[in-house]
């Protein structure tokens, strides 16, 4: 259900990389689109003066999409600019004045997790807490036992329903489509099972490496960084059940929450970790470091609908390619000819950096001999034009739509199947940089990974 929408919006880490990346630019398009009217209030401890953060709000727009005149002369008018410490009651007291007779701020905390105690209990000190909602960057926690404690600390000043995860994959248009696609389509649905599912295969890709982010990097390794939550999320989307019909949209996190309570722990001996060669000489990176840069690793989906289909799952730095991809193999018709395999049919989806819906199939090929060729129907094929997915977060969060966000019950659960994972201690094995990891990864796929040709 929707709460009464936020009447000010507060940016902790105002002055940091991901206010410059993505923050700005959604306010800019927001105000672009009439829906954020309210005062923006930046609170950092950079030593700046409200024109710095002006200034730096321009600089963010100008290299993230673009500048727009009257929208940002327009945002000007609602940025206001805190400058000190979180741990200062006076930044706080400075706070609660600016928010004059605001009601239901968003306080959105863009700054590491170790500060989510302090300023959460700084804004319930000075008053600013009352009414308000707040909105905590992954990840959250480092693994269950530290996610339960944050979950403790952070409700004794904000009730679960004022509490909004983010996990940036939620507000991926591509995502959304994913789901609407499963359930909006009837032909899907009777396949969409383990009758006729194979296997299904999830990888994200990316071609770069750990772009400056080494000291974050290094403390969470891909596991954390991206397969606790982008990834689990993909899962669950792929796999839920369609929620009962209703106006409300919190049995969507319910069904997903189902999902992953029917996921065991991942098993050392299904996971291959890697770390391309050159990690270690990344800047904040450990020169022993035996994070991983990459993993791969299959999932066990205990439920009605999936049981036995193996979810294989990878994700690396500096591999061949930027992109991230679901491919459910269908399971293969009898051979007509003997001793010739028919290739299985997929449905494929792109999630990223563009979206894609296809269906691979087999006709016969040209020629007189009974051969098939591997063909594939885009169904779908989208470039751009979608909101980014901190404008759709943001936007939710100050409307107070909760169901894109992680609830305190999935959060954990994706912790516990991840907890084995982080804690197995198994091997990690080196990688040439623009490879698609180590040769070990390859073997775990009966089939071999599906790589897409373009
Ligand atoms: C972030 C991770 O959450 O997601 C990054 O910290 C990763 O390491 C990024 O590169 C990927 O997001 P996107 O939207 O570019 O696919």
């Amino acid at each position: 259900m929707s709460a009464a929408p936020a009447d000010a919006l507060v940016v902790f880490g105002a002055t940091g990389d991901l206010a410059y990346k993505q923050i700005f630019p959604a306010l800019q398009s927001m105000v672009r689109r009439g829906v954020l009217e309210v005062p923006v209030i930046g609170v950092a401890k950079s030593g700046w003066r409200l024109s710095d953060f002006q200034a730096r709000a321009r600089d963010s727009v100008e290299k993230h999409g673009g500048l727009d005149q009257a929208a940002f002369a327009k945002l000007l008018t609602l940025l206001r600019y805190i400058d000190g410490d979180y741990a200062d009651p006076a930044v706080f007291d400075t706070l609660r004045k600016e928010l004059a007779s605001a009601q239901r701020p968003v306080h959105y905390l863009a700054v590491p997790q170790g500060l989510f105690p302090l300023v959460a209990k700084q804004l319930a000190r000075s008053g600013c807490a009352k009414g308000a909602r707040l909105v905590v960057e992954k990840p959250f926690g480092s693994d269950g036992a530290s996610a339960r404690q944050l979950n403790t600390t952070l409700h004794e000043f904000f009730a679960e329903k004022d509490l909004f995860r983010i996990d940036h994959y939620l507000g991926k248009a591509t995502v959304q489509n994913l789901v609407f696609f499963r359930f909006a389509n009837s032909f899907l649905e009777p396949i969409w099972n383990r009758n006729y599912v194979e296997s299904v295969q999830i990888t994200m890709a990316e071609s770069f490496g750990v772009q400056g982010r080494g000291s974050f990097y290094d403390k969470a390794g891909a596991i954390r960084d991206v397969l606790q939550n982008h990834l689990l999320q993909v899962v669950s989307n792929v796999a839920m059940e369609p929620p009962p019909q209703t106006k409300d949209f919190e049995t969507f996190r319910t069904e997903k929450v189902k999902v992953l309570k029917g996921i065991p722990g991942i098993r050392a001996t299904e996971m291959v970790r890697g770390q391309f060669r050159g990690y270690r000489k990344e800047p904040g990176v450990a020169p022993d470091s035996t994070v991983e840069t990459f993993v791969a690793l299959r999932l066990h989906l205990n439920s009605w609908r999936w049981q036995e289909v193996p979810f294989y799952i990878r994700t690396g730095k500096c591999l061949p390619v930027t992109r991230t991809e679901v491919v459910a193999r269908l399971r293969a018709p009898p051979s007509l000819v003997e001793g010739i395999a028919v290739p299985p049919n997929h449905v494929r989806f792109r999630l990223s950096p563009d979206f894609v819906i296809a269906l691979g199939a087999l006709i016969k090929a040209p020629g007189e001999k009974l051969e098939g060729e591997e063909v594939e129907l885009e169904l779908a094929h989208t470039r751009a034009g979608d909101l980014a997915p901190y404008e759709e977060l943001l936007g939710d969060a100050m409307e107070g739509e909760a169901t894109r966000f992680a609830r305190e019950d999935y959060v954990e659960e994706a912790w516990r199947i991840v907890d084995p994972a982080i804690q197995a201690g198994t091997p990690i094995f080196e990688y040439e940089p623009g490879t698609w990891g180590p040769k070990e990864a390859e073997a775990m796929v009966p089939g071999g990974w599906f790589v897409a040709e373009s």
